[in-house]
């Protein structure tokens, strides 16, 4: 059998926060998309980590009062704690503290170097510390970042400095020649009107901080910290360290990246690959942001979400959901309480919970509990076969929310179909059991399509209804093709799965 490589990472965050919402968020994004391809057949690497060298990293450990070493380790295990919380499946986790990340960033800045793209220049700019990033004055926002409105330094140093002024021309010709790379397709547009612009040569390097890995070339030199935290794709998988490995899962199939990064991600990073003799990315998905009322959060706007309280009421399946139901992956989403409740009440509660409730009731009343056979020609098999074309379709194209509204309207034909049969009212015999057997089967296959969403309430339910196979060792789309549910299974009700909730 053809088995297909799928690579596919997160940003590594920065740990001078603790994991909120919008980190949560790109992750639970992340773990769904490897789970489905996973589920494809796919051999997966699916990579997430953090981002602890650096100017910020190094003042957030001042304010602490510890060193930034300490400080990274106190906050790292954090977002491990976090991600397995939420049933992170992730293969590996890098930390850009670790001796394998510092040999291949060292191995990179040297290649660049070796190609001639590093020199040593004089550079004067105004930096943005939050955004660990220089801005020009037509940049600025009534004098401050435009990113985090927060005043800029004047910087003067003595730097190393990556020449991406050449770069141009081959970033343009490789887009061209690369349709489909960008998604959704309209970021491509604002990556190829920035390089448009002309590309500024940016520095790689920082002489008056320590907080970082030393140039190959000039060890009084840190090396710049986007320099350092885009390496960790690399790095991660044996760039300077496995060469073997390395060769084997890159180039990564999709960074899965918010839009504030795009000009790193689509800039510099396939820039600094070229000039190492490395194979651009195959691809980017692109996600807006999550905002909370209508605002990005942050610790002076008061309104830092923490995900693991919501996993707290709501269950990690149904926060995962709402979070990868709720927003269209690239536009931007807005978190309310009211709302998730309310998408927690309707899809999960109301349809999923209903319908798993529903068929193991009626199938305990009027079938003995056994399941019964599905009628192959059933207006629910045609039903099924849409939701299965079109959630995959949705899945290939990273579009969580739209593959699972694909996926719930397979279950809301369900419901309906039951709501027209009524089994319930009828006398048991042939036409309950296959009205039953016709649920079941659409039941099965709902659950094998949202399993990259809900694991555990996947798990549950497949379990509920009799299936004895390892959900996970199910392949899309065999598995979900119409008339495959093992007729004479035990069919067992158990507990709601998703007790509604009310306003708080
Ligand atoms: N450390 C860098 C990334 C380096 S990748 C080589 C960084 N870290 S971050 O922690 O500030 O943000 C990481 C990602 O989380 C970004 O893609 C950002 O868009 C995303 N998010 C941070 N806040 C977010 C929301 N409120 N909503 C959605 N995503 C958000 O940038």
């Amino acid at each position: 059998m053809w088995v297909g490589k799928y690579y596919l990472t997160t940003p590594i965050y920065y740990v001078n926060a603790q994991p909120h919402l919008g980190h949560a968020y790109t992750t639970i994004v992340g773990d769904a998309l490897a789970r489905w391809h996973r589920l494809l057949g796919d051999d997966v690497y699916f990579l997430t980590g953090t981002d602890e060298h650096g100017l910020k990293i190094q003042q957030a450990a001042d304010a602490a009062g510890t060193s930034p070493q300490a400080f990274t380790d106190s906050i790292a295990p954090l977002f491990q704690k976090a991600w397995e919380r939420l049933n992170i499946s992730n293969n590996d986790f890098i930390r850009t503290t670790e001796p394998r990340h510092r040999v291949g960033v060292q191995k990179l800045l040297q290649a660049c170097f070796d190609a001639g793209d590093i020199e040593l220049d004089k550079y004067s700019g105004l930096y943005c510390v939050a955004c660990e990033a220089y801005f020009t004055e037509d940049d600025l926002d009534n004098n401050l970042c435009p990113i985090h409105k927060r005043p800029v330094e004047h910087v003067e140093e003595e730097n190393y400095f990556f020449r991406l002024s050449r770069f141009e021309q081959r970033l343009i010709d490789w887009y061209s020649s690369h349709p489909g790379a960008v998604v959704p397709e309209h970021r491509v547009n604002e990556v190829i009107g920035f390089i448009k612009q002309g590309l500024q040569d940016f520095s790689v390097s920082r002489k008056t901080l320590t907080w970082g890995i030393p140039l190959p070339f000039d060890e009084s030199h840190v090396a710049y910290v986007w320099f350092d935290a885009l390496a960790n794709y690399i790095t991660a998988i044996g760039y300077g360290s496995d060469d073997a490995k390395f060769n084997e899962w890159w180039p990564v199939n999709h960074h899965l990246i918010g839009k504030d990064i795009i000009r790193f991600h689509n800039v510099y990073w396939p820039a600094m690959l070229m000039s190492a003799g490395i194979e651009p990315p195959k691809g980017w998905a692109v996600g807006g942001w999550l905002l909370v009322g209508g605002e990005k959060m942050s610790k002076t706007s008061g309104n830092v979400v923490n995900p693991l309280d919501l996993v707290d009421e709501f269950g990690v399946d149904g926060f995962r959901y709402y979070v990868l139901s709720d927003t269209t992956y690239g536009n931007d989403g807005d978190f309310t309480y009211e709302g998730l409740v309310s998408r927690y009440n309707s899809d999960l509660a109301n349809n999923l919970g209903n319908l798993a409730a529903r068929v193991a009731t009626v199938v305990g009343k009027k079938c003995n509990g056994v399941g019964t056979a599905p009628d192959p020609n059933s207006p629910l098999a045609e039903h099924a076969r849409t939701a299965v074309a079109d959630t995959i379709a949705q899945w290939e194209i990273v579009q969580p929310s739209r593959a699972l509204e694909a996926t719930w309207g397979l279950i809301r034909a369900t419901n309906a179909h039951l709501e027209n049969n009524e089994p319930w009212k009828a006398e048991a015999g042939p036409l309950v059991d296959t009205v039953m057997g016709d649920a079941l089967e659409a039941l099965r296959i709902v659950t094998l399509l949202a399993f990259p969403a809900i694991p555990d309430t996947a798990r549950e339910i497949w379990r509920r209804i009799g299936m004895t196979t390892d959900i996970e060792s199910c392949r899309i789309p065999a598995d979900v093709q119409w008339g495959q549910y093992p007729v004479g299974s035990p069919v067992e009700k158990g507990d709601p799965l998703f007790p509604r909730r009310t306003l708080a």
